[in-house]
């Protein structure tokens, strides 16, 4: 599998504050990487600083390769025009607009690598929205509206989406069924890198995971493996999980 994204001696800083000391992590071609960790270890961080943004001011060093080209230095912009596509944690779609001006509103870059989703692609994607086109978002449910904010990602035409806790707030059905969403984007080709806090359901759809704690990646490995290390054991799962 060819690596899409390669993340190397990733280093954060908020002004004398360390968040990231030292993060290595990779995206193969293909593949549904998943983000875990308890509340402060860096895991915003982390994926905000692979796509270039920041909510305060954040000293970044280390290496961020997006198919062997050097990007950490891009501004957020350029890295998205070159398929890095970031949902952030919480809102993201504008509420008192219809699903469909919400797509509408994105457009794919002129020389987009990534895959491109017409609206029509994205309706197939989420058939549900379809019914929904012209209801504004703030009447949506909260999984509806993240299919909303997933939506207009893919509008992007992203070649690695990242996606920063689309599960939070959702009731555990939606929660199973946003996250088989993005299996099936990820059947279809697409490369994530996902933050999720509900382990258990996150490690039923990612092939690998990456364990972060205090801003170093404690473990790593397939799904499989994170499913029987003791610290996921021990801090997500509980010991009668399996
Ligand atoms: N803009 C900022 N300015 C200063 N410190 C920050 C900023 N953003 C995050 N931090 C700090 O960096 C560390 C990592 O935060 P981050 O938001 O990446 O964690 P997280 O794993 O995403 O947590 P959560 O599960 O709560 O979303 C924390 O100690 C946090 O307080
Ligand atoms: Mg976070």
């Amino acid at each position: 599998m060819n690596t899409l994204l390669r993340v190397s001696d990733l280093r954060v800083r908020y002004g004398h504050s360390v968040a990231l000391s030292g993060v290595d992590a990779q995206v193969g071609d293909g593949e549904l990487v998943a983000v875990a960790g308890a509340n402060g270890a860096g895991k915003s961080t982390l994926v905000n600083a692979v796509a270039g943004w920041s909510r305060g001011r954040a000293t970044v060093s280390g290496s961020i390769e997006l198919g062997g080209r050097e990007v950490v230095s891009l501004p957020a912009h350029r890295r998205c025009k070159l398929g890095v596509v970031l949902v952030p944690e919480g809102k993201s779609v504008f509420e008192q607009l219809t699903v469909d001006e919400n797509f509408r509103m994105v457009r794919p870059p002129r020389h987009a690598t990534g895959k491109r989703y017409e609206i029509d692609d994205v309706y197939e994607v989420f058939p549900q929205l379809r019914e929904r086109a012209h209801a504004r978002c703030a009447t949506l449910s909260g999984g509806e509206r993240q299919m909303v904010a997933i939506g207009r990602a893919l509008r992007a035409a992203p070649r690695l989406l990242i996606l920063d806790e689309p599960s939070v707030g959702l009731a555990p059905r939606l929660v199973v069924e946003v996250l088989q969403h993005i299996r099936a984007l990820v059947e279809g080709g697409l490369s994530v890198l996902l933050v999720e806090q509900n382990v258990k359901a996150a490690l039923e759809v990612a092939d690998r995971m990456y364990l972060l704690e205090q801003g170093r990646v404690v473990g790593s490995g397939s799904a499989a493996e994170m499913r029987d290390d003791d610290r996921i054991v021990s801090a997500y799962l509980g010991r009668l999980a399996h």
